[in-house]
């Protein structure tokens, strides 16, 4: 993946930056096929048909190039439109690829291309992406009592972790009362609770031959656009799909997992993942998060990246840099913030509010 932040190159360059580091840690020459992933070029770039504009970038304008986007979680449905390909026995090999420019534009602009995926009706209602997980975020502490030290205590964590990250966004630990003092975004959720505004772009390259890592499970949940019509606000049906999904296609559960990488957008959003992940009992993931059970040195690190938070969210290009960050975590790659002998892996991805999430479970092979 490229570092991630305030990058100055045009979209085509970041995302063939990091297409190429993958394909040297591959030691491929050329891929058989390209999965695209970009969340809203036309908007943030002026620049359409996505898919040939990379591939015809990257050199590879005779690879056939095809573009997803499901919001949010782009970046893990490219993948898993990868791994169908390879499944299906369609390619041999397939670069994956997302990534995002954004920071040039002011955040009122992007705020409004990324509230297009909010439902048109409570649009008109001004609802952006921080105004509805504010929503949540009430929710969770009305109804579950999880306390606002626990929930600042996601991004401490998670700010710790991008310090020990060369590709994070944020490289600075911060402080439970830095994070409760912060400005307020949208009542209660204040700025140290949500993602930046980043760019950047991460890769990878799946191949029908044995690899050090291989894709134990993979599911895919979805739920309704509009989030009145949503029964509970403190659990996301989409991930609760897609987590089951993926444990029964690997024949395993929670339990195996050794790190995790979890949609972090806003910090009550880990809260919830980790419940419906079934990684942590209902109502118990604020507590463990304040014990520490999730930081690096506890029982379950999650977001050993730093997360959305502090290793940044540039769209599309976060799924699949999750999935890097686990690749990494299980091949020993992760240097200064390497869980120690991780042997499984769970990536988990949310597109818009939730409306269409991704577990991806891999191992070491
Ligand atoms: N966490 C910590 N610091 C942040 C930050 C964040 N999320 N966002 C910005 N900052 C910092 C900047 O680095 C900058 O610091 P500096 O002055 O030292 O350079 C400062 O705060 C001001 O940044 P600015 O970009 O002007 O902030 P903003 O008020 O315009 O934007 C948010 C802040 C939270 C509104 C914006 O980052 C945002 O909308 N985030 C959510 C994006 C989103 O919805 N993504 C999709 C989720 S599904």
């Amino acid at each position: 993946m490229t570092r991630i932040g305030r990058r100055s190159e045009p979209l085509p360059g970041l995302m063939a930056e990091a297409a190429r580091a993958a394909l040297a840690e591959a030691g491929l020459e050329r891929p058989e096929a390209i999965v695209v992933a970009t969340m809203n070029p036309e908007e943030f770039t002026g620049d359409g048909n996505f898919a040939s504009h990379v591939a015809t970038h990257m050199g590879f304008a005779d690879v056939p190039a095809l573009r997803i986007e499901t919001a949010t979680s782009s970046g893990a449905a490219a993948f898993y439109m990868g791994v169908a390909q390879i499944a299906a026995g369609l390619r041999r090999t397939v670069l994956v690829v997302g990534g995002e420019k954004m920071t040039h534009l002011p955040t009122p602009r992007v705020s409004e291309i990324i509230g297009r995926s909010i439902d048109p009706y409570e649009r008109t209602y001004g609802a952006t992406m921080p105004a509805l997980a504010g929503l949540v975020t009430r929710v969770l502490m009305t109804e579950q009592g999880v306390s606002a030290r626990e929930l600042a205590q996601v991004a401490v964590k998670n700010h710790a972790n991008g310090a020990r990250n060369p590709f994070a966004h944020f490289q600075q630990a911060v402080t439970l009362e830095e994070v409760l003092d912060s400005r307020m975004v949208a009542d209660p959720l204040r700025l140290m609770h949500c993602c930046p505004i980043s760019d950047g772009a991460a890769a990878v390259v799946l191949s029908a031959e044995p690899a050090p890592v291989r894709v134990a499970g993979i599911g895919h949940g979805a739920d309704t656009l509009a989030v009145r019509h949503r029964r509970d606000l403190t659990s996301f049906t989409a991930t609760r799909t897609a987590a089951r999904e993926a444990y029964a296609l690997a024949g395993f559960g929670p339990e195996r997992v050794d790190v995790a990488e979890v949609h972090d957008a806003f910090a009550p959003f880990e809260l919830i993942s980790l419940e419906d992940l079934g990684l942590l009992p209902v109502g118990k993931a604020g507590r463990a998060t304040l014990d520490g059970d999730t930081a690096l040195d506890g029982r379950l690190p999650v977001n050993p990246s730093g997360g959305l938070k502090a290793r940044g969210h540039p769209l599309a290009a976060t799924g699949v840099a999750q999935i890097v960050e686990c690749v990494w975590q299980l091949t020993g790659r992760a240097t200064n913030r390497q869980v120690a002998g991780a042997r499984c892996a769970l990536a988990h991805s949310i597109g818009g509010l939730a409306t269409n999430n991704w577990v991806t479970l891999l191992e070491r092979a």
